[in-house]
């Protein structure tokens, strides 16, 4: 049961910001980071694989790591929670979609203009110089957690491609923050879906926008009773609650 109130809040937004984390993904069979059974994290230290020294140290190693796990998400499909998230930007004035995901769920559901703050599995670019290659990476069937594999090298410079995801101890991609920063900023709206909101500076977003005065609404089975009258609690898997607020608030 949805309380009316949100409903209402929803139907008279005019800028919604939805904020998505690996929640929103594990629907599509994409464990999270902090699950204790199946997190990726729990069978790989990151500071082996997720961090510029290493892939220094062994770009192989790394490099081969992270196509195992490119493959990973380009087998699931988008979840109903994805495919209501793309529904309700035909629903709102305005609607900025942010994720810390590094897969293209998102995407593939329908959502444009996606702001990916923890950049993306799917847009490998050059240690050295930065640029992007000119074609996708093609698929290829990996090993089950990966193997050792030869980054292909930069048609520009040479130099070796690297994942596009944000390492630990890097910044994170200073257009997608401000982006991210401003829309919190200005929302009236803010859904936050499936995330722990632990990682900083992406948790911050979600505070902004309380502290600018707009409501939250966190949609997480195991989140916790926020401590703000401006923030609420749906205690539900995304896949279920998403739809159901969206049906709620137009119908359909
Ligand atoms: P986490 O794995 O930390 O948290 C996932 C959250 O989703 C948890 O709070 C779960 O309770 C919740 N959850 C699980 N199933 C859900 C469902 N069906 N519907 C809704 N919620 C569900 O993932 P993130 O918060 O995204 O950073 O992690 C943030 C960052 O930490 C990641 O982007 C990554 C990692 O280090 C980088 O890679 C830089």
């Amino acid at each position: 049961m949805i309380l009316a109130s949100l409903i209402s809040a929803l139907r008279s937004a005019r800028h919604v910001v939805v904020f998505t984390g690996a929640g929103v993904s594990a629907e599509s069979g994409i464990p999270t980071f902090r699950d204790a059974l199946t997190g990726l994290w729990e069978r790989f230290d990151p500071g082996e694989l997720a961090t510029p020294e290493a892939f220094r140290r062994d770009p192989a190693l790394v490099w081969g790591w992270y196509e195992w796990r490119r493959m990973r998400v380009l087998q699931p499909q988008p979840n109903p929670a994805h495919l209501a998230i793309a529904d309700l930007a035909r629903h709102v004035p305005q609607l900025t979609l942010i994720t810390q995901n590094v897969d293209d769920l998102h995407e593939r559901a329908g959502s444009e203009d996606v702001i990916h703050l923890h950049g993306s599995l799917h847009r490998p670019r050059c240690f050295a110089c930065a640029r992007e290659p000119a074609e996708p990476l093609p698929a290829a069937d990996e090993p089950e957690g990966g193997r050792r594999l030869e980054p292909p090298r930069c048609s520009h410079c040479g130099g070796r491609l690297r994942p596009g995801v944000v390492w630990f101890g890097e910044s994170l991609p200073v257009a997608a923050l401000s982006a991210a920063f401003k829309a919190a900023d200005e929302c009236d709206l803010l859904l936050s879906v499936g995330t722990s909101g632990v990682v900083y500076p992406a948790a911050e977003v979600p505070h902004r926008a309380r502290d600018a005065g707009a409501t939250v609404v966190h949609i997480n089975p195991q989140g916790e009773a926020p401590g703000s009258n401006r923030e609420h609690l749906l205690a539900l898997p995304a896949g279920k609650a998403l739809p159901e607020l969206l049906h709620e608030a137009f119908g359909g």
